[in-house]
């Protein structure tokens, strides 16, 4: 069974080929990301006029690429929610026309639950039930996940979600956009920091909270940008510990308090390199299977809205 995907919920056009809901044959990528840098984030406005531009050509490359023809797919999937409205519009509209085109069945994707998909392309596919964690630009949500129908919300940012804490953070820092990839680099060559941020933990719940965290930063930067031992390096690397250790607590809380042995991670953060060090060895240190996509797939694509659109359509579930 041949699923083509179409991703366009934020600043990446993608689509992709998928065999079987398990292997990728294609997964092409075209970011309109460029184009917002000098505003300091997604213009809702370009970032959907880009989608128009590339939809296309991005099709038709992956179509190429995974050496399918149309009159080879036999489902479409495509994110219908949650998104930037203009630019999910664009994704649906190609996709219903070509479904209506070709005859073809069409799924409909939620983006934020298909993030968790992507663990699933790997040798060792997660078991159910799993507790899962899509921590991006726009949502940090943790889930328990008991099949592919039933996500059953846990708790979720009060506030801002980890990746715009990160890509505020930067511009605090005017370290750039987007802020996670940037953070997450020069935090890598800080050693022996000893400054500290502390962040709300609100204990006994599974929701998170990060813009007292960011507004720390703020109140610290504004104190000591001056001084002669401000060091923007260290600042970052001090916030992306604190959100770091956060994220680690709060997911292996989860799985204790329910008594699930497997996390399923999903989501742009999840390409953190101290998040998967920190998240690896606790959860080894608590018995705890922890599941990260490659990186290449933790960003936005439409591998993992094709892959949990398959097996959406194989049980009968959504399809227009
Ligand atoms: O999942 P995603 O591509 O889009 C949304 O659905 O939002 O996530 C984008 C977010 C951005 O906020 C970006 O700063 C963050 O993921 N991000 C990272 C890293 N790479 C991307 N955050 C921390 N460390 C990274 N290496
Ligand atoms: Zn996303």
């Amino acid at each position: 069974m041949i699923t083509l995907g179409i991703e366009t919920s934020c600043d990446e056009t993608s689509a992709s080929v998928v065999k079987d809901g398990r292997e990728v044959l294609s997964n092409v990528v075209a970011s309109s990301l460029n184009l917002h840098k000098k505003f300091g984030g997604i213009v809702p406005e370009i970032a959907s006029r880009a989608h128009l531009e590339s939809i296309n050509f991005v099709v038709s490359q992956a179509l190429k690429e995974s050496k399918k023809k149309l009159k080879d797919i036999n489902l479409i999937a495509v994110t219908s929610d949650p998104g930037l409205i203009g630019s999910l519009l664009v994704g649906v509209s190609f996709a219903r026309a070509l479904s209506f085109a070709l005859r073809k069945p069409l799924v409909e994707v939620d983006h934020v639950k298909a993030h968790l998909y992507a663990s699933f392309f790997e040798k060792s596919a997660p078991r159910f039930p799993f507790v899962g964690l899509v921590i991006s630009g726009g949502h940090t949500n943790l889930y328990r996940v008991n099949n592919f129908f039933s996500f059953k919300l846990l708790g979720t940012t009060l506030d801002d979600a980890a990746g715009e804490a990160f890509d505020k953070v930067a511009k605090i820092l005017d370290l750039g956009f987007p802020g996670g990839p940037i953070i997450d680099k020069i935090s890598a060559k800080v050693k022996n920091n000893r400054l500290r941020f502390n962040y709300s933990q609100l204990p006994g719940t599974f929701n998170f909270s990060f813009s007292g965290l960011k507004t720390a930063v703020l109140y610290y930067v504004n104190k000591n940008q001056h001084k002669k031992d401000f060091s923007p390096k260290c600042v970052a690397a001090s916030f992306q510990e604190a959100v770091v250790d956060n994220l680690v607590e709060k997911s292996i809380f989860a799985c204790k308090k329910l008594r699930i042995r497997s996390l399923v991670l999903g989501g742009g953060v999840v390409a953190n390199s101290r998040l998967r060090t920190k998240l690896s060895q606790e959860a080894e240190y608590q018995d705890i299977k922890v599941y990260f996509p490659q990186r290449n797939l933790c960003l936005d694509n439409a591998a993992m809205v094709a892959g949990l659109g398959f097996q959406i359509s194989k049980t009968g579930g959504a399809i227009c």
